[in-house]
Formats: C-alpha cells, structure tokens, sequence
C-alpha cells in the first residue's frame, strides 16, 4: 500500500486539465450492455474503479480494446453476475442491474453492503424495477431479478438517488411502454447517460430534471459518445488552488454544472472566473468561515464536503458544515484535526474553527473523498504530511500526483 507525502505551504501554481467524471462513466459503461455491438467511448478516465467496472462487465463476456476511444464489444452476453468480491468493494457495481433486467431479463447482483460513509441501501433500486414488473428475490446476499417483460410504470422516488435514477432510467428505455421517474436524481451525470441513451435511439424527456419520462424501445444501437468532465475533481483542484493561496487555470471544467460549489467558494473569499470550460483562481482576498448544507443537485454536493472542510479549517471565522445525504462522511474530521484543525462534530453537523495554520502529521484515509481532503489540507500544512491508504485515491483522481507536481507541489508517492 502506497502513501502520498507532501511537504506543505507552497502556492500551487499554473494549469490543469479535468479528466472525465468517474460517475458518468460508470453508469454509461453499464449501459453499453443495452446495445448489443461496439461502443466508441471518449473521455474515460484511468481511474481503479473504471477497471474494477470493466472486470464486472467482463464477467458477462463484454471486451474491451483499451485506447482512445476506449472501445468496448457487448455483442455476446455469457452471463449476468455481479460478484460479492467485486461489489463490496465498489457499490456502483449495482448499476448493472438496470440494464441486464432490461437485455437478459434477469440479474444476480450482489448486495453491495455498506461501506465507509454509511449503509448505502439499493431499496428504492428494487422497488422501481419491481413496479416495472421485475420479480426480485434475496438470496444468500444476492439480489435474483427476473421478468418476462419490463413495463412502463409511475415511480415515485422517496429520495433522489442517483445510482437509483440511472437503473430505472436504463430499465425503461427497453420495457414496453411509457415509465415516469418523480423525484430523479438531478445530477449532470445522470443528464450525460440520459444522453448517451439517447445517442443510441431512447426516448427520454426531461433530461436534467426531476421528471423524467421514458418512452421504451425495441432495440438500441452503440453510438459514439464524450463523456463529461468530472465536477467533483474540478472542485477538489478548486479547493487546493484555494487553500495554498495560489494561481491556477482549471482547464476543461464542466463549469455550467458547478454553480453551487463556485459560489460557495466566492462566498468564502475565493476570488475566481470562469469561462463556460475553465475555472481561473486568483490569488488575493482572504478565507473566511461560511455554513454550508450538502442536498441533491443543483445543492452543494455532499462529494465535495470533505474537500470544503479542509479549506474552512484555515478561514478566519467559523464554518458550520451540515451532511445531509450520508449517515457518516465525517470520516476525515478527526485526521483533519491531526493536523490541528479545530472542528467539533455533533450529529450530522460539524462546527469548523478557523486556524491560522495546519501543520503536518501522519493521516489515514478512509474512503475516497476524505483521502481527498487529506491531501488538500497538507497541501497548505506547514511540514510535512503522509497520507496512508492511498489506494482510495486512485479510485476516483487520474494521476493526481503528477497533476499537482505540475502546479508545483511538493509531493511524492512512495512505497508505505
Ligand atoms: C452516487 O452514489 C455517487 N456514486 C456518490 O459518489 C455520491 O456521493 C452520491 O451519488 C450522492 O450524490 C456514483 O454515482 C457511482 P444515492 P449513490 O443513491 O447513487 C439513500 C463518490 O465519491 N438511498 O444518491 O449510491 C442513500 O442511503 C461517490 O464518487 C436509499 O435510501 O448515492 C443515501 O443516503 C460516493 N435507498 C442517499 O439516498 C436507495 O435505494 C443518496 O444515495 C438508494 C439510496
């Protein structure tokens, strides 16, 4: 196991490019099972989950021809399993579930359990797909699905979830039949698969809205598709341009899907422009401390709450941090105060107090974004900080290391 080691408190300096976002390409890459044929996929990011992803769908006889575009070949399907092993160790795997009820007429995904940030149910997953007429059955941790034939049908989502939105989506543009989905998820990653199924011949109204309507098809056919950049990793570069005080040029960033991250960060004193795909921080204006509450898109997005913590824990002022979405993302707090940050928690609120400065300690990261966190607060610690179990990094940042080499941080991965 790897660790990050970064010799803090140099102004981060220059450009950097967004790679394409880890969660439009999971769900599209399930949906190439909807189309049997070749896909041209571009802008597929070199992340592990991805990999992890591909051996999922290999699992069922889908290949792959790595390059750009990354091509994959979902001609034959030899099966429909989606393993313990895997899933518990990347719950989007779940996403296959969707579109092999929709292509097989049957599914055996595994339970994904729960994981660091909370019990991560697919409940309302089984309940869509048992209103579209899917029978579904529990067995040894697995989730048996099987129907004749997918049905439109009305579902009301009892909360907007994402993974949740993108199955039901990918289930109805094959059933037979119009499906209403109340209460979508939002997010501009569901608006990309929505729109890579449209690419490929679906029927969708009501793309990026809370409504969508599915009209089913007989068939699909592979088409060429981008995918968007990904609004998570631009605002994790956001935060670390912040937090060192510098100068960086944010490149190829999906910025009309980031409202509510760059004004937080303005409201925080952060002083930047942008362009309809770059994102220029300046360097100037002092951080303050300002509340915010993590909601469903267009909200601030509950992914960027532990990156946001880390910038509040050097704002003059205090800094109220409410997570609404997850039962326990406050993972990264007590490494945060590792490194003296000042950050109390009380149920799923965290009080952050402004420091004048971090300085650098051994911390252990915990799953994904806190791992993300960590390193943005030793980017601005005085000394030097090692960020142990690294490999939830490279679950959703490509070449993160390299990245921030580039704008001139002292950082290194070396053997832990
Ligand atoms: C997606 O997870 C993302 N993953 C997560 O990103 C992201 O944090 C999350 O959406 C929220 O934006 C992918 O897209 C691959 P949810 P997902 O279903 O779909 C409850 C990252 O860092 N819920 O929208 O699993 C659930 O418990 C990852 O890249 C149910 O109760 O999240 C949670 O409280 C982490 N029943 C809330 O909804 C269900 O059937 C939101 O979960 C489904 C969800």
């Amino acid at each position: 196991m790897d660790k990050i080691v970064i010799e803090g408190g140099v102004p981060l300096k220059g450009e950097v490019a967004i790679s394409g976002a880890k969660n439009a390409a999971l769900p599209i890459l399930a949906a190439t099972l909807l189309a049997p044929g070749i896909h041209h996929l571009y802008n597929v990011p070199p992340l592990a989950d991805i990999r992890t992803f591909k051996k999922v769908l290999g699992l069922m006889g889908v290949s792959f021809e790595e390059g750009k575009p990354l091509i994959v070949d979902t001609s034959r399907l030899t099966g429909w399993m989606a393993p313990y092993e895997v899933v518990k160790t990347m719950r989007a795997a779940v996403l296959v579930l969707g579109p092999l009820v929709a292509r097989a007429r049957q599914a055996s995904v595994s339970l994904p359990g729960g994981c660091a940030i909370g019990a991560r149910p697919i409940d309302l997953h089984l309940k869509g797909l048992a209103a579209m007429g899917v029978k579904i059955r529990l067995n040894q941790g697995y989730v048996e699905a099987r129907v004749k034939r997918l049905k439109g049908a009305e579902i009301t989502l009892d909360t907007p979830t994402v993974t949740g939105t993108e199955n039901l989506m990918m289930a109805a543009v094959l059933a037979q039949g119009v499906t209403r989905i109340h209460n979508a998820a939002q997010e501009p990653e569901v608006a990309d698969l929505a729109r890579f199924l449209v690419a490929m011949g679906a029927k969708i109204e009501g793309i990026g809205t809370d409504v969508l309507t599915i009209t089913g098809v007989n068939a699909l056919t592979p088409a060429p598709y981008t995918i968007m950049p990904d609004r998570i990793e631009a605002g994790t570069y956001l935060a670390a341009a912040a937090i060192t005080r510098g100068e960086v040029t944010i490149t190829n960033a999906p910025v009309a899907a980031m409202s509510a991250v760059l004004e937080k960060f303005q409201e925080a004193g952060v002083r930047l422009k942008t362009d309809d795909d770059r994102i220029v921080v300046e360097q100037g204006g002092s951080l303050v401390g300002v509340d915010v509450k993590t909601r469903p898109y267009p909200g601030f997005p509950t992914d960027m709450q532990a990156q946001f913590m880390a910038l509040m824990t050097l704002a003059r002022g205090a800094s109220l941090i409410t997570e609404t979405i997850f039962e326990n993302r406050f993972m990264h707090v007590s490494e945060l105060k590792r490194l003296g940050a000042d950050i109390t928690i009380s149920a799923n609120q965290a009080m952050v107090r402004g420091k004048k400065q971090l300085l650098g300690a051994p911390v252990m990261a915990t799953d994904l974004r806190a791992s993300a966190s960590l390193v943005v607060a030793g980017l601005a610690a005085q000394g030097t900080t090692e960020v142990h179990r690294v490999y939830h990094l490279d679950r959703g940042y490509a070449h993160l290391t390299e990245k921030l080499t580039a704008l001139g941080a002292r950082i290194r991965r070396v053997p832990a």
